[in-house]
Formats: C-alpha cells, sequence, structure tokens
C-alpha cells in the first residue's frame, strides 16, 4: 500500500482566536471537527466538566447555531467554539500529543467515487491528525452510510494504524447526540460509531539487530 504524505505548506493560517490559547493551556483537550450546530458539543461539555472541547464547524451559518446555543449556556466555559477549517487550526494552532479525544460525528461522506480522496480516512492529513493525539488518545468517527463504514475501518487500521477499540451499531434505541444523528436514527436507519485509538509512535528498531 502506498503511504502518501501530507504537505501543510498550502493550508492557510486561520484567523486568530484568542480562546483558542486558553482552552489549549488545559489538562485534558478534546476537539470536535464539523461540530455542526453544536448538540454534542453543548452536551459534552455538560457532561464533563473536568475536559475542555474545542469545536470547530467551517460554515457560517451552523457556526452560529453553535454560537447561540453555546450562548445559551453561559456557565460553560470549558466549550470553545471556534469558526475555522479544522486543516488549518491543526496544521498550525494545534501542538502536537496534546489532545486526547477528536470527534468526527457524521462527517461529509462524499459518496460519489470522483471525490473519494476528500473523505477523512483517505486524506494525508489524517496522519497529521493523528500526531496531535497524545498516546492512548482517541479518534471517535460515526457515520450512517455502511460502506463508508467499512471503507474507513479499515483505512484508519491498515493504513494509519490506529486500534479498533470499539465499534458499534447505532440504532433506535438510542439516544441521538447530534442533529444528523437524530435525523438518521429517526428515518429508522443504522449509524456505525467506532472507538479508534492512537497506540503511540511505532518503535524505534533494534539497532542491535540491525547490526546483525
Ligand atoms: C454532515 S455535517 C454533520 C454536523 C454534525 N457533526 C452533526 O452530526 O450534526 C458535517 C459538518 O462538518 C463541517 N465541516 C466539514 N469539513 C470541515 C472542516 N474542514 N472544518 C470544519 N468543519 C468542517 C460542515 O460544515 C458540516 O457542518
Amino acid at each position: 500500500m502506498i503511504m502518501r504524505s501530507f504537505n501543510p505548506d498550502h493550508i492557510p493560517v486561520p484567523r486568530l482566536d484568542t480562546g483558542l490559547d486558553r482552552a489549549l493551556a488545559q489538562a485534558h483537550v478534546d476537539i470536535e471537527i464539523g461540530a455542526g450546530q453544536g448538540l454534542h458539543a453543548v452536551r459534552y461539555a455538560q457532561k464533563n466538566p473536568g475536559r475542555h472541547l474545542i469545536a470547530i464547524e467551517r460554515t457560517a451559518t451552523r457556526f452560529h447555531q453553535l454560537a447561540r446555543r453555546h450562548a445559551a449556556h453561559p456557565g460553560l466555559t470549558n466549550l470553545h467554539p471556534v469558526h475555522a477549517d479544522a486543516l488549518s487550526v491543526f496544521v498550525h494552532r494545534i501542538p502536537e500529543q496534546s489532545i486526547e479525544r477528536i470527534f468526527l460525528l457524521y462527517p461529509n461522506p462524499y459518496p460519489k467515487e470522483k471525490q473519494a480522496n476528500l473523505r477523512w480516512h483517505n486524506m494525508p492529513f489524517m496522519q497529521l491528525l493523528k500526531s496531535k493525539l497524545k498516546p492512548g488518545g482517541s479518534l471517535v468517527l460515526a457515520t450512517n452510510i455502511e460502506d463508508y463504514a467499512g471503507e474507513a475501518e479499515e483505512k484508519m487500521i491498515a493504513e494509519w494504524r490506529f486500534q479498533l477499540r470499539t465499534k458499534k451499531l447505532l440504532g433506535a434505541g438510542d439516544i441521538p447526540r447530534t442533529h444528523f444523528e437524530k435525523k438518521y436514527l429517526e428515518r429508522g436507519e443504522h449509524c456505525w460509531n467506532f472507538e479508534f485509538i492512537n497506540p503511540g509512535p511505532a518503535p524505534e528498531p533494534d539497532q542491535s539487530e540491525m547490526m546483525n
């Protein structure tokens, strides 16, 4: 398998956001990419007061919905909405091995074959994303598309060297975490939820063995 490498040179620097530095200074930092209207982000921050969640959303409309939802909970100081493209934030602002959990909940599936290279697990950027996770840190990925789930599971393990900790099929009995999950479950669809673990850097080759 050919491992493509990620070239961050063409990724623009995000506009300055002072809240991001405050969030990154905390002990337990998580990031949600494509947080949409912020349902998961707000509930997650409420349920995890000892953690800090940076919720990144690219589109203005959804970001403003997320910001409004956050503003309705003034005490929720451990949620940090960021209006930006996640690629630029990760490339330019997130230190290596600093994040404990990354959430990718119902990313755009890019179902057309000619757009397959835009799926997160097919992007060389995944290598950089993984490098920002602490060893033992997790990446949660959810999708309602079976083919996408199968392809992502294979790539995350075989190409990006994550370990699979849990794989769950969600259905009508599950409480939806996001607006998209709610829509899919109400339609009677199933959703796949994966938790992948970053096992950390590969061990250095044993020098004594190499010399033999
Ligand atoms: C299908 S929606 C899912 C939204 C939400 N996670 C949910 O489940 O309700 C995907 C979201 O990811 C956002 N998104 C896609 N690529 C992004 C990127 N590079 N940076 C930030 N947000 C992104 C889109 O704007 C959109 O809001």
